[in-house]
Order: structure tokens, then C-alpha cells, then sequence
């Protein structure tokens, strides 16, 4: 499986961790995030992970800002991205199973490495349910696309 991995300058150090600890795991894994701590502004890096996806060069993405919240709300502004920002394993299991999530953020300032290698392996490997949960994503796109009617 091929990720998109971004951050910002509040979160290089979780970045390189979950990118050594997925590669060596067999994912590969495709760095669009800063490599230093200056200053830099999240949304040119959602924007380029959400990109790849979007033209389907990597399979998944994982934005990661100092909360991520700024990265999550950037991502969902994108056509065909569901980005879910997770802090524990429970939410990345449902992100996938009932929101079919393409990407997920997290919050380098929030959680600590263990929790986000924890969440990273549970999104990576849970599969969307489809089945009652399909339409909904696809009012999801409707909302999206403006055609979601009241
Ligand atoms: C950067 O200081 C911080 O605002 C950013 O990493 C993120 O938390 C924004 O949502």
C-alpha cells in the first residue's frame, strides 16, 4: 500500500517516527511534509497530500499538524476527501468501517508515538463496510458537489 505523508513544522519529529515505523512495516510511504521545525503553513501540505489522492498516486494519506485540526479541516475542503482526526484506535477503526476515511490526522502536540503507531496500524488495515454506510457517503459527495437536496 502507498501513503501520502504530510506536517507542518509542529510535527516533523511524529512524521519521520511514523514514516520509519510504516516503512519498515512494507508500506511505502511518499513525504510531501516540511523536513524542518520553521514555520510553514498546513494547508499547502494538505493540499498536497489530498492531491495525490486525488489523482490516485498513493492508496491513502496521513496529514499531522500540532492538533490536527487545522490539517483535518483543510483535507475535508478537498473534492472526494473524508478526513478523520483521530486521537485512540476506536475512532480510526469507525473512520474506516462506517466513513470509508481516505486520510487521517492527528495532533503531534496531542497524542505520543505509541498512540499514533496504534492508530496508523488499525486505519491502515481496517476496510470500509460498505452496505448501509454507502449512501451516506454518497450524501456526503452530494453535499460536496452541491446537489444534496433539503
Ligand atoms: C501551528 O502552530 C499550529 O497552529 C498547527 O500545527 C495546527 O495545530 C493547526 O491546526
Amino acid at each position: 500500500m502507498k501513503i501520502a505523508i504530510a506536517n507542518d513544522h509542529a510535527a516533523t519529529a511524529l512524521k519521520n517516527h511514523i514514516k520509519n515505523y510504516l516503512e519498515e512495516k512494507g508500506y511505502e510511504i511518499v513525504n510531501f511534509g516540511t523536513d524542518t521545525e520553521e514555520s510553514v503553513d498546513y494547508p499547502i501540505y494538505a493540499h498536497k497530500v489530498c492531491r495525490a489522492i486525488q489523482e490516485k498516486t498513493v492508496d491513502k494519506g496521513i496529514l499531522i499538524c500540532g492538533t490536527g485540526l487545522g490539517m483535518s479541516m483543510a483535507a475535508n475542503k478537498e473534492k472526494g476527501i473524508r478526513a478523520a482526526l483521530c486521537a485512540e484506535p476506536f475512532s480510526a477503526k469507525f473512520a474506516r468501517q462506517h466513513n470509508d476515511a481516505n486520510v487521517l490526522c492527528m495532533g503531534a502536540r496531542v497524542i505520543g508515538t505509541g498512540m499514533a503507531r496504534e492508530i496508523c496500524d488499525v486505519f491502515l488495515t481496517e476496510e470500509f463496510a460498505g452496505g448501509h454506510h454507502s449512501p451516506r457517503l454518497q450524501m456526503i459527495r452530494e453535499i460536496e458537489d452541491g446537489t444534496f437536496g433539503d
